[in-house]
């Protein structure tokens, strides 16, 4: 019997090693050293019988002629924008998020909805239970085929039978080639089982989109190199008990990362939020303190976001602070600013930070918004209803600029805001806007205007 081979992969990185080592020498990363068994073979194909003789040529890059990528609209508004206008052809799209988020949902939600042959290999779940999920989704597709598999060589045999425009795989870590012994969902099937699918991927200009589970550090499971090789890497975030879900693209090669898409999770699957602004502001019948609203941007796309903020006299000796969808560093410079630049003891007061619906802010311009929720629920005053804010607060208490204020501003008043606090050293039109523009430039201003 041929003795079983086994090799030492670092799952960080994916680099092999020869033996176990403590620290990867590759990416210096400790403990991360796995044994696996593996068996390679040399001649390697995702179509076994067709062996591979092209050569490619060389070309100046004054003669290369471009053609604009070609894209299939998902039909899906959110993650078109995600991937930027539509499913590029021959492109790999990983796409993970934590179990039960809704990964599978959202991708037979569009393999139904799409005017495309796909073919979805699931290796989690039978072909019934798709077929009771996607009648809780409440539509069809004829050309939507469901095949049950893990063994990548028998997948590209259906591949072969069937020509779909869009491969699923739902998900990576259930996949295993034959040419690998290691079991399903190692770092060396893992990166074997992709390796097949991207070349058939760029040999036939077919789009896969992988599903790929994370692991508790909230990174995609399998080698880091998994991210190198794909085209697109797609998070599906949200905290599991709101019923708000995040798309954000990690890395795009065709588009911006910078944009977001977000879906309502409900009884009949994934809507899509397309005025999200108005689902992010609590209704409520009273002026109630401690809260703020703020113009922020997420990528290209205004969003008001409320912000929420408890302030109360500790009662142990050192006060807490937390913050949910907001750094807390920056919360604890925030607070040391207000301590120092205007006069707030804040120091033996529990804080508390949240950003309505679930989201993580990282838009320096909801700085002021923070502020001012904080002041709100300190001086137990309420802020007005129908004022929002936008501007960066600075270490020494200065209001500073932020970035494409129009957009912030036409936002604002869409959503029907009679007055919009802003830096002084924003640059504005007069009488471009119907909109009351409050200007301050320092932390006492604001305190001034608000109370
Ligand atoms: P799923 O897509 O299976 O998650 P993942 O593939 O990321 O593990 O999502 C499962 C969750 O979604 C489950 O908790 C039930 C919920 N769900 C709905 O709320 N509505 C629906 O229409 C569907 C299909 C699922
Ligand atoms: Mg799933």
């Amino acid at each position: 019997m041929a003795k079983t081979k086994t090799t030492f992969f670092c799952q960080n990185c994916g680099t092999q090693h020869p033996k176990w080592i403590g620290k990867c020498s590759a990416c210096n990363e400790w403990n991360t050293i796995v044994e696996e068994v593996i068996q390679k073979e040399e001649k390697r194909n995702w179509k076994q019988t067709t062996v591979n003789k092209k050569v490619n040529k060389v070309q100046k890059i004054n003669e290369i002629t471009t053609t604009q990528e070609e894209r299939i609209d998902t039909l899906n508004t959110e993650l078109n924008r995600v991937l930027g206008s539509g499913l590029v052809k021959g492109s790999i799209v990983l796409l993970g998020g934590e179990p039960g988020i809704g990964k599978s949902t959202l991708v037979l939600q569009i393999a139904l909805n799409v005017n495309q042959k796909v073919l979805y290999v699931s290796g989690e779940e039978s072909q019934s239970q798709i077929k009771i999920r996607a009648e809780r989704l409440k539509s069809t597709n004829d050309n939507c085929l469901i095949l049950t598999e893990t063994k990548t060589q028998n997948i590209f045999k259906i591949i072969g039978e069937t020509n779909p425009d869009i491969v699923v795989i739902d998900s990576v870590q259930t996949l295993h080639t034959d040419y690998i012994e290691a079991s399903p969902g190692s770092i060396s099937q893992i990166r074997e089982t992709s390796a097949e699918l991207i070349k058939f991927s760029k040999e036939t200009d077919t789009p896969v989109i992988l599903i790929g589970h994370i692991t508790k550090e909230g990174s995609i499971a399998g080698p880091k190199i998994l991210e190198h090789m794909v085209d697109v890497v797609l998070q599906f975030e949200g905290d599991r008990n709101h019923t708000y879900r995040i798309l954000r693209a990690q890395k795009n090669r065709y588009g911006s990362t910078a944009e977001l898409g977000i879906y309502e999770m409900l009884g009949s699957g994934l809507r899509e939020v397309s005025n999200p602004s108005e689902v992010l502001i609590s209704e409520k019948d009273a002026d109630l303190t401690g809260t703020a609203i703020s113009a922020t941007l997420e990528g290209m796309r205004p969003l008001m976001i409320e912000v929420q903020a408890l302030v109360s006299t500790a009662v142990y000796g050192t006060p807490q602070r937390s913050a949910t969808g907001y750094n807390i560093k920056r919360l604890n410079m925030l607070l040391a600013v207000l301590e120092k630049r205007a006069g707030f003891r804040l120091g033996a007061k529990d804080v508390f930070l949240n950003i309505a619906g679930g989201l993580k802010v990282e838009d320096p311009a909801i700085d002021l918004a923070v502020v001012c929720s904080i002041l709100s629920s300190n001086e137990d005053e309420a802020i007005p209803q129908n004022i929002c804010f936008a501007a960066e607060v600075g270490l020494s208490g200065e209001i500073r600029a932020v970035t494409r204020i129009d957009q912030r501003i036409l936002e604002a008043e869409k959503l029907g805001f009679d007055k919009i606090m802003l830096s002084k050293f924003n640059k504005i039109p007069k009488n471009k806007y119907d909109i009351e523009i409050i200007k301050v430039s320092k932390i006492e201003d604001v305190v001034k205007v608000l109370f």
